[in-house]
């Protein structure tokens, strides 16, 4: 076995170490970091346990101990301790790290296909130091956490942890809720909202406990209810609160038009918001296609369309997920990439602007404290602001249904 790097070695160590039984490899890969003298232990990302986890000991994490027989005399854990130590020497005169906190740690709760999707994209994208899943289904989590971990070598190197024990979610800086009942085929996403509820009530406050200053990012349906009920108990303030909303049907939306304009979508800008479902509204008075208004360039150019034209592509959006739903029974890359999207802009503090589902109390008339979307400047402290794009009157008016559709959801779920 030959290793590249020192990081890839690290890497390989820290699988073994946690979940491997003592075997040659073990020994062999175990040398390398475990060599880390003490003043560092606890700070090489992938190659020592952080104090955080000698404090947390998730099972799934350090089941491997008890199986290499830690203490025994002449294990082949004490010798790879021994010849490992010969590996890394401090420099003289070392200090400890400095005490700003320069890593980022993402929670994903619930690994189904979402949360996996979520997972991995995050991961290729390198947009977290350190990734907690949790989840119910003990088996399940262990075997996406190890999936996941093998893949080390590939990877660009965060350290990947997993338990049923909402503590090893501790000090996470955004947590990503996926977990909860998906929509059937032909199911709506607001027919899922008292199962969800549910679980939230035991999901969200434990996040909050845990990591006090983290941002909430809901992705489970309906989003815009739950993303409600979560601010309600998490008691966060409501910039910290997000739900991905509309990110993923704007998205359809900008690939649709550039498919038929044969343009790049990242050339389309164009929002749905409201609802992210059924009663969702696209705002065509603001879609442009390389900084060109849309609908002025159709009509100085006098190419005639109808609404019925628009409103059939609006209908292609909002029927997409069912589509997908039908075709392969769930949905699961467009949405783990538009999660990483909107990961990057709020860890990154990248300000760039999401349609997401937020309090939408004040805008465009909304009276009610409503949840859904609207295109927000996101950055490390959630949202930063929500853009106030003027709607024409129709636009508003639809805005204002979704609105009402919203509340009267709410209002069943007897959260206050
Ligand atoms: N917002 C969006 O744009 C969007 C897009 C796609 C799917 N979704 C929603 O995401 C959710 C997940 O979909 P999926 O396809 O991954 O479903 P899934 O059934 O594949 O996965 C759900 C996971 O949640 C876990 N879970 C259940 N109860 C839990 C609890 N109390 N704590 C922790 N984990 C728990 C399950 O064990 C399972 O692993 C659904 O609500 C779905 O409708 C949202």
């Amino acid at each position: 076995m030959s290793f590249s790097t020192n990081s890839a070695v690290a890497q390989h160590y820290t699988i073994q170490r946690r979940h491997g039984t003592p075997t040659t490899t073990l020994l062999l890969s175990v040398a390398s970091s475990a060599a880390l003298p003490t003043s560092q232990k606890g700070f090489r990302r992938g190659a020592m346990f952080t104090r955080e986890e000698k404090e947390v000991k998730p099972k799934l994490v350090f089941n491997w101990r008890a199986q290499a027989g830690e203490h025994a005399p002449g294990s082949a854990f004490e010798m790879a301790e021994k010849v490992g130590k010969q590996l890394f020497q401090t420099i003289p005169g070392s200090g400890p790290p400095p005490a700003v906190k320069r890593t980022y740690k993402v929670t994903v709760v619930g690994v189904g296909n979402v949360g996996m999707a979520c997972a991995q994209t995050i991961l290729t994208q390198d947009l977290c130091d350190e990734l907690a899943l949790v989840d119910v289904v003990e088996e399940k989590l262990k075997g996406e956490m190890l999936d996941l971990q093998h893949a080390a070598a590939f990877l660009p190197g965060s350290k990947i942890m997993a338990d049923t024990d909402y503590k090893v979610t501790e000090g996470s800086d955004l947590c990503i809720v996926t977990a909860g009942a998906r929509q059937r085929e032909g199911e709506s996403r607001l027919a899922l909202v008292e199962k969800n509820v549910t679980l939230f009530k035991n999901i969200i406050p434990q996040l909050v406990k845990y990591s006090p200053d983290t941002t909430l990012l809901i992705i489970s349906n309906p989003v815009d209810a739950l993303t409600y009920v979560a601010y309600k108990l998490s008691g966060l303030p409501p910039n910290r609160v997000i739900g991905s909303g509309t990110n993923l049907d704007s998205s359809r939306f900008r690939w649709l038009l550039a498919d038929h304009l044969h343009v790049n979508a990242q050339n389309v800008h164009g929002y749905i918001v409201g609802e992210h479902g059924d009663s969702s509204v696209p705002l065509w008075s603001s879609v442009s296609v390389g900084g060109v208004p849309f609908l002025a360039f159709l009509k100085h150019k006098q190419i005639e369309y109808t609404i019925d034209t628009l409103t059939e592509l609006h209908k292609m959006v909002v029927d997409g997920a069912y589509e997908v739903i039908k075709l392969k029974g769930y949905t699961s890359w467009a949405i783990g990439y538009s999660v990483a999207s909107l990961v990057k802009s709020l860890l990154r503090d990248q300000r760039r602007i999401h349609p997401v589902s937020v309090c939408a109390q004040g805008f465009h008339g909304i009276e009610d404290e409503v949840y859904l979307s609207l295109p927000a400047e996101i950055g490390r402290t959630g949202i930063i602001g929500v853009l106030d794009n003027p709607l024409t009157d129709d636009e508003r008016a639809q805005l204002q249904k979704s609105a009402k559709t919203l509340t009267e959801v709410q209002k069943q779920l007897d959260i206050y």
